[in-house]
């Protein structure tokens, strides 16, 4: 889930980079044609006079260097068409494949590119890269940028003996009109050594072998992801879970038991008091009886009104 956000976000922001990229590259792009126009010489400048755009790609994993509105960026210029070194968003080991993609926004028909890794500032320098399908030739060119495409790409091997803190990773596009024209894309990225294994192929349920790791889908790990998580929660978590419910369960009885105790104890209160109107009515009625039996033996003056009623009653007869 972490993963899949992180993924959506970063693709938003390469996105997001690669409208600027463009913007900048499109007026870069209409200087060269200006200069075509110009002196339209082979290799000097290429004349786009029909086209509304000019041959545009954007570099999207690795991502392309970040350009500042400062930079002068001329992408004939070799080898990173003058973009200035910046942070490092991809980590590789030696060995590893990796899959370099780009993005085409304007296409041309008989474009090729060759894929490049180096540290020096100097294009001699670089090491080629060719891609794993072979589409390549002994120069390490392939057909590329032909269509126009969200994204395109090729799979690569970093070479096993070569690390680097902070190298270039060049995509040199080959652009033919009236004369072959180079652009370069570059991207900074990190060769760290590392000792492993080689994944491909051997990531079990689903996951992907990246930079010589294998990313597991969620659900399962292990090296290659051979583990299943869904074979039973762990005891620890089973624990958990028991813990919990034992905590819940002691709550709702306690609960309970709170309300029995309660309720109880205002039957008990409600019974004391039926006892206590009992017994006082029970001592009233004595009380009264007593009172006639007093009144009844010294006939003499009645202390309430139905005795003296009564007392009447009975002189009357
Ligand atoms: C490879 O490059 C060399 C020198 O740049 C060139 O002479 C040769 O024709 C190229 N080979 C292919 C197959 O393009
Ligand atoms: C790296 O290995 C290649 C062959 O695999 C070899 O040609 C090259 O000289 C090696 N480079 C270094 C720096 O060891
Ligand atoms: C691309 O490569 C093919 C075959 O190697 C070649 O015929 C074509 O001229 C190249 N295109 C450019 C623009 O150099």
């Amino acid at each position: 889930m972490k993963a899949v956000s992180i993924l959506a976000l970063s693709s938003l922001l390469v996105l997001a980079h690669s409208n600027q990229l463009h913007d900048k590259y499109r007026h870069l792009t209409e200087e060269v044609s200006i200069v075509g126009t110009t002196r339209p010489q082979a290799n000097e400048g290429i004349q786009y006079t029909e086209q509304r755009f000019q041959p545009s790609l954007t570099l999207l994993s690795p991502m392309a260097r970040k350009i500042n509105t400062g930079d002068a960026i001329d992408l004939k210029q070799q080898p990173c068409g003058g973009s200035i070194k910046g942070g490092v968003h991809f980590v590789a080991t030696p060995g590893s494949r990796n899959f370099i993609g780009w993005k085409v926004s304007h296409s041309v028909p008989n474009g090729n590119c060759t894929i490049r890794l180096g540290t020096g500032p100097n294009e001699e320098d670089f090491k080629v890269l060719y891609p794993l399908d072979k589409s390549a030739n002994k120069n390490g060119s392939f057909p590329c940028g032909r269509e126009e495409t969200t994204l395109e790409g090729k799979e690569v091997k970093f070479p096993k003996n070569f690390t680097c803190d902070s190298c270039t990773l060049q995509l040199e596009w080959v652009v033919q009109e009236k004369g072959s024209v180079q652009q370069h894309y570059c991207a900074d990225v990190e060769v760290i050594d590392k000792e492993v294994e080689e994944c491909a192929g051997k990531c079990q349920g689903g996951g992907i072998c990246m930079n010589g790791e294998c990313k597991c889908r969620k659900g399962s790990s292990g090296a290659y992801c051979q583990y299943k998580d869904s074979d039973g929660p762990g005891i620890f978590t089973m624990f958990l879970y028991f813990a919990g419910f034992s905590i819940i369960l002691a709550v709702i009885i306690a609960l309970f038991w709170g309300a029995y105790v309660y309720i109880k104890k205002i039957e008990a209160e409600k019974e004391r008091m039926a006892a206590v109107e009992r017994e006082e009515r029970l001592s009233n009625q004595k009380q009264g009886r007593e009172m006639e039996n007093i009144t009844d033996k010294n006939s003499g003056i009645p202390e309430s009104q139905s005795q003296f009623q009564r007392a009447g009653f009975q002189k009357a007869r």
